[in-house]
């Protein structure tokens, strides 16, 4: 858990344009759309059409690929969203995972306090008091300084607590929804991780510093406005939760903070757009936070994408308090019981999704002609290879049909018959795919094809049988 810090640039600096245009796209191309837009649509939730769950998935199998396939000391894990009432309060969640509300009187817009008042340069946290952030807001109001960023009126409410947890009413029909066994859908997906540290212990037998990998729905109530899916209310997590004994700590925890920033290198970011964050205010469990931030054009600035936190025993402390199980680890070779430190990295899927496509979206101008493409990472393209046949013909199409089907086991491929190659070739860059293979009458004779390279508009003529391994290994 961990409030983010409110160095959250204001909306009008935000680079709106550049956001509208992807939201456009997403919308426009079947990546993303806003959850139950028949019946007037949901806050801050989001549905992921074709293309965005292609995408989607392919951030998250790199993710995995490198924090579990490719490590011997780290498993796997996928436990269930509800947890018993207790995780939460030994969390700290149940009370303590608030943000401070204000609304528009006028136009029932509602905005974080802390959002509002960074713009006059208060900085608050998640542990300045209420009374303080009111007496703040109140001397803005008095001097009609602070406005509602969405309709300019000075009629601001004053801030209450809003607790960030999604209750629901699951379990039996005739049990209290008190507090105390109220279950509530996880704000993280790391809770899940601490229950099942005890039960992989006893299965696995992993030997410290192991790690445990979970990626998977977290819900917040969260107060958002315009920021599309950077912050909602469902959304997925991919974190670790990496065991460690306690002097390990400094070491463990600089190895993952390069690897992570590695990763961002790997797929495509360049280190301009990137920072790092330390956070000064700590949240109680936490020994030392960093946090990764990239520059997105569409918020206007630098914003965090992923926290690596050094958590101490503080979390197996908890739990082993509230259920009364023993999670201590016993260190065979030194002979010793002791409740393992723990170093986190979090990171949210859906802000990585708008990450990529911050980082992807261009224009450029092309024979006199404007084209939006997607440079994309090859890796994380939804679609790998467009089939596009010249003609409707059969004689072109039998022929491209017979490609697709000869690709489709190893590559996620399209076939697209219609209008023209001009705006064939126009609608994969849009979504980033980054060969176009065109079947022509001349490939009836030679047996060959073109393929087109999406970044660099370069053709390549490629015999139809030397296909699979060209984009074998142009796709790797
Ligand atoms: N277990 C630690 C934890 O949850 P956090 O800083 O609250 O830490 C980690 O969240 C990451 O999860 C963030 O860096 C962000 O990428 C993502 N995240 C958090 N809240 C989010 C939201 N409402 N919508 C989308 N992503 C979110």
């Amino acid at each position: 858990m961990s409030q983010e810090k409110n160095n959250i640039p204001s909306f009008a600096k935000a680079s709106a344009s550049k956001m509208e245009k992807i939201v456009s796209l997403c919308k426009r191309r079947g990546f993303v759309y806003p959850s139950s837009e028949i019946y007037g649509g949901m806050g801050a939730i989001y549905d992921y059409g074709h293309y965005g769950t292609l995408l989607k998935n392919n951030i998250r199998d790199s993710w995995w690929k490198e924090m579990v396939q490719k490590r011997m000391d780290v498993v796997g894990l996928d436990s269930a969203i509800f947890m018993h009432p207790k995780t939460w309060i030994a969390s700290g969640h149940v009370g303590g995972f608030n943000d401070p509300q204000v609304d528009c009187k006028k136009c029932k817009s509602r905005y974080r306090a802390d959002q509002l008042l960074s713009e006059f340069g208060v900085s608050i946290d998640d542990k300045t008091p209420i009374e303080e952030i009111n007496k703040n807001l109140d001397k803005l109001r008095k001097e009609k300084k602070i406005k509602c960023p969405n309709c300019g009126s000075t009629g601001l409410t004053e801030a209450k607590i809003f607790s960030l947890m999604v209750k629901s009413n699951i379990g039996s029909p005739t049990d209290e929804l008190s507090e105390e066994n109220a279950v509530y859908l996880r704000p993280e997906t790391c809770g899940g991780i601490y229950l099942e540290y005890k039960n992989i212990l006893d299965s696995l037998h992993p030997k410290l510093p192991f790690g445990i990998a979970q990626i998977g729905k977290a819900f917040r109530n969260e107060i958002v406005a315009r920021q599309f899916i950077f912050r909602t209310r469902e959304f997925e997590q991919m974190e670790l939760q990496y065991f460690l004994r306690p002097e390990m700590m400094k070491e463990k925890y600089e190895f993952w903070k390069e690897e992570r920033w590695k990763w961002y290198l790997e797929y495509g970011i360049s280190k301009e757009n990137l920072q790092w964050y330390k956070h000064e205010k700590l949240a109680h469990y936490a020994l030392e936070a960093y946090d990764i931030e990239f520059n997105f054009k569409s918020l206007g600035g630098f914003r965090e994408v992923e926290g690596i936190h050094a958590r101490g025993d503080w979390d197996l402390s908890q739990h082993s308090k509230f259920s009364g199980v023993d999670l201590t680890y016993f260190d065979q070779e030194k002979n010793e019981r002791f409740i393992p430190h723990i170093m986190e990295t979090s990171v949210g899927l859906n802000r990585l999704f708008l990450m990529f496509l911050d980082n992807a979206y261009t224009e450029e101008e092309v024979n006199g002609e404007m084209r939006t493409v997607l440079k994309i990472d090859k890796r994380l393209s939804p679609i790998k290879v467009a089939i596009l046949p010249l003609s409707k013909k059969e004689e072109l199409t039998g022929p491209a049909k017979e490609i697709w089907e000869k690709l489709k086991d190893n590559f996620m491929v399209e076939y697209d018959e219609t209008q023209s190659i001009g705006k064939r070739y126009r609608r994969q860059d849009e979504i980033g795919t980054p060969y176009c293979v065109t079947v022509d009458f001349e490939t009836l004779n030679d047996k060959a094809v073109t393929v087109r390279d999406r970044d660099t508009m370069v053709q390549e003529r490629i015999a139809i049988d030397k296909l699979e391994k060209y984009f074998g290994e142009k796709l790797k």
